[in-house]
């Protein structure tokens, strides 16, 4: 069998000193609004995310990624950013903001911040001032603005869709009063997109990179990192122009606004800023591109590091668990950046109701944002009683445990670690945020499933969350998923994840991974340095472990026979 070595070691050195802290980091993801709640606004707020500390010192985390927490109207959750270098007074101050970096550092956890390059909102002064300045000036130049087509420029100039359904393209009306230009939005059309061929707009993000590093943040998370440039010719092509010119298009680099060979350079330019510091800071890139395009993102010349969400997009499945496993290892050995591994995030459904849904129908190709089987949940209104939840939950744990044995940066959303399951037809339609429902009514749910508050708490005010409600309900269910029900608990998923961490933490070391030979299509194992060895069942039937001592399984069993669905750690 093969042995996968990527490129360097990772330091058991206090994290904090070690430059190369990223490479294999632990990072937990915490979306403010839904983390913790401090003043009973039902909106969650950084000084509730100071009051967990110990909590996320007590999971075994290593850095922390905040979803945006910038002034914003929350079109999109907060990804429409008022101001780039400020903190929503909903959910408090730039001194809370240093506050909350203090103590993280002094806990021993690194931070990283999202950044949102791609868009503005429309509330952000630069685009209010492209609104009450004339066409063809400096201030509607750092967006992007055209006339309309038609004989009075009445139909938007192409006929691009915009990611959360509708039309990519928004008309304006004019200080005079008439009907004027249209400017593109790719995402919701409270997200004007930046121009980034202007240099302004170039100048003012290296501001707030910089802004942010002089602050102490370690790393950024860059949003949609691969739409940043585009080619937007005086004639636009149409969808089915688009269309027909089929995957080339993107490996070629040469669509007009997704994932473009010039982005690079904008990195690049980036990367000499983070290389500043001591250390450097860090970049992970939000790059949904064709795979054989992703190491570029990650190169150690550009951002660093790349989400790779393949394993998200896996059903539970030992044979695409396998692959998706040995060519992203040999596409970070490639790139010289370590690899990423995620499951859960805020757009998707959460990984413990994927799998309890029935698999994906491999023909109908890949579906991004929520894996097959998450999105056709969606789609079908997200009705709890068509999860097997506790097979679910079984799976989650298993697939968790294994990311936590692989070589490079796992990535975990907040409430994978108390094995919550996608809130779907609880949330009624009058209570649901996200734009992607809205533009697209009718057509599925959207995001709001995983971004419901978290129970803290088995009862009490939105169970612990906060004193005054919250800004999503929650469902009854989630009295038994609290911190509160979990803790002390030693099979709680709670617990799983804490011995997970802790054990994670000693027994890493080089970046290295021998697959072994289990003589089953259903049974994935590996080896990493030491004789660290983590096994998954992926089947039904038990399998016989290799010996060792245990030292950790995602679900208990008694002997020597792996259950299924189930991981075990043996130290050989
Ligand atoms: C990706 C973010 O993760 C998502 O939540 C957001 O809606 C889009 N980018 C637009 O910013």
């Amino acid at each position: 069998m093969p042995t996968i070595t990527t490129q360097a070691t990772h330091s058991n050195a206090s994290i904090m000193a070690d430059p190369n802290w990223w490479r294999q980091a632990a990072v937990y993801q915490i979306y403010p609004r839904s983390f913790a709640d401090s003043n009973g606004d039902g909106i969650g707020d950084l000084k509730g995310v100071t009051a967990r500390i110990p909590y996320l010192k007590d999971l075994g985390i290593d850095a922390v990624w905040l979803s945006p927490f910038y002034p914003s109207a929350l079109a999109d959750g907060g990804y429409d950013v008022d101001d780039y270098r400020n903190v929503d007074p909903k959910l408090g101050t730039l001194d809370d903001f240093d506050e909350m970096a203090n103590a993280l550092k002094t806990a021993g956890i690194k931070l990283i911040v999202d950044i949102v390059p791609n868009h503005s909102s429309n509330r952000h002064q630069w685009f209010q001032e492209a609104l009450a300045s004339p066409k063809g000036s400096a201030a509607r130049n750092r967006y992007i603005f055209r006339d309309g087509l038609g004989d009075n420029g009445e139909l938007p100039p192409s006929d691009w869709d915009s990611v959360f359904g509708g039309p990519a393209w928004e008309r304006i009306t004019e200080p005079d009063g008439t009907p004027g230009q249209w400017y593109m939005h790719i995402f919701a059309r409270e997200q004007p997109d930046f121009n980034w061929d202007n240099p302004e707009v170039r100048a003012d993000f290296l501001k707030t990179l910089r802004f942010w590093a002089d602050r102490g943040v370690d790393g950024f998370r860059i949003d949609v990192a691969h739409a940043l440039t585009k080619n937007l010719e005086e004639t636009l092509p149409t969808k089915a122009d688009l269309e027909a010119q089929g995957e080339a298009l993107y490996l070629a680099g040469q669509h007009p606004y997704w994932d473009r060979d010039d982005v690079h350079g904008i990195y690049a330019e980036w990367r000499r800023l983070f290389n500043e510091y001591n250390p450097p800071r860090t970049a992970v890139a939000e790059a949904w591109v064709h795979a054989d395009r992703r190491a570029r993102y990650a190169s150690p010349e550009g951002l660093g590091q790349a989400f790779n969400f393949d394993l998200l997009q896996a059903d539970f499945d030992a044979g695409q668990f396998r692959t998706t496993i040995v060519k992203n290892l040999a596409e970070a050995q490639a790139s010289g950046a370590s690899s990423t591994w995620v499951f859960s995030n805020h757009d998707v459904v959460r990984h413990a109701t994927r799998y309890g849904l029935p698999a994906s129908d491999p023909s109908a190709g890949g579906e991004i944002m929520a894996g097959q089987a998450g999105k056709r949940w969606l789609l079908a209104g997200g009705r709890q009683d068509d999860v097997d939840v506790e097979l679910g939950l079984r799976r989650a744990r298993a697939a968790s445990l294994l990311m936590f044995a692989l070589p490079g940066s796992a990535y975990l959303y907040q409430g994978e670690e108390l094995g919550l399951q996608e809130v779907g037809s609880e949330i009624p339609d009058s209570a649901r945020q996200d734009p992607a429902f809205f533009r697209n009514k009718g057509v599925d749910i959207g995001r709001d499933g995983c971004r419901v508050p978290l129970p803290w708490t088995s009862g009490g005010s939105s169970f612990g969350f906060g004193p005054g409600g919250s800004h999503l309900p929650q469902p009854e269910w989630f009295a038994g998923n609290s911190v509160e029900a979990q803790e002390g608990q030693e099979d709680s998923t709670l617990s799983l994840y804490r011995r997970a961490l802790a054990l994670r933490r000693q027994l890493q070391t080089a970046e290295t991974l021998e697959l072994l030979e289990t003589g089953r299509d259903d049974v994935l194992a590996f080896r990493r340095p030491n004789g660290w060895t983590s096994v998954t069942n992926f089947g039904t039937e038990s399998f016989e472990l290799p010996s060792g001592r245990l030292l950790v399984s995602s679900s208990p069993f008694k002997g020597d026979l792996l259950p299924g669905a189930t991981t075990a750690w043996i130290q050989a």
